[in-house]
């Protein structure tokens, strides 16, 4: 069964890109069937590329994202995916509030999945500067959502 996630930040271009290209690479590494997207609460950089910094931080660990386009995101996406991931509770709240009614999507921080000792939100590195410890953030998370998927355990933190 595909398990269908989306990874949502404030701009697309930093963090969700980021963490989309990441957890791609792992969920395939594991053999672990799953359909992956990102997108921004921001329409401010839709169409664009991620930020070169992140590009750069994420092709020094072997990992793309030179194809990726920003989007925002929209209430279709509830019906779309089995969890969608946000990398701070800004990003939550916002997610939150285009929920259709009736929905039952869960709406999780990335963050929650890592083992041990990180914060809860992932900082953003636009202004920042910070794209090596954000890279080795969204690796933890992921490792963590892919052990999940692979375990067959719940979604939802
Ligand atoms: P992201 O980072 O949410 O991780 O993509 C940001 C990108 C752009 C802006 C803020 C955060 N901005 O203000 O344009």
């Amino acid at each position: 069964m595909t398990t269908r996630i989306l990874f949502v930040c404030l701009g697309n271009i930093c963090r969700s890109p980021t963490a989309e290209g990441v957890f791609r690479a792992l969920a395939a590494e594991g053999g672990v069937d799953v359909e992956v997207d990102s997108a921004g609460t921001s329409a401010w950089h839709v169409g664009s590329p991620p930020d070169s910094r992140a590009m750069a931080e994420a092709a020094g660990r072997g990992i793309d994202l030179s194809g990726l386009r920003a989007r925002q995101a929209e209430p279709e996406d509830f019906e779309r995916f089995d969890l969608i991931v946000g990398m701070d509770r800004s990003n939550v709240t916002r997610l939150e509030a285009l929920r259709p009614a009736g929905n039952t999507t869960p709406v999780a921080l990335f963050l929650g999945y890592a083992e041990g000792g990180l914060p809860t939100e992932v900082p953003d590195p636009y202004y920042e500067d910070n794209f090596p410890q954000v890279f080795d953030m969204l690796d933890a998370a992921s490792r963590g959502l892919v052990a999940r998927i692979a375990a067959g355990q719940e979604l939802a933190q």
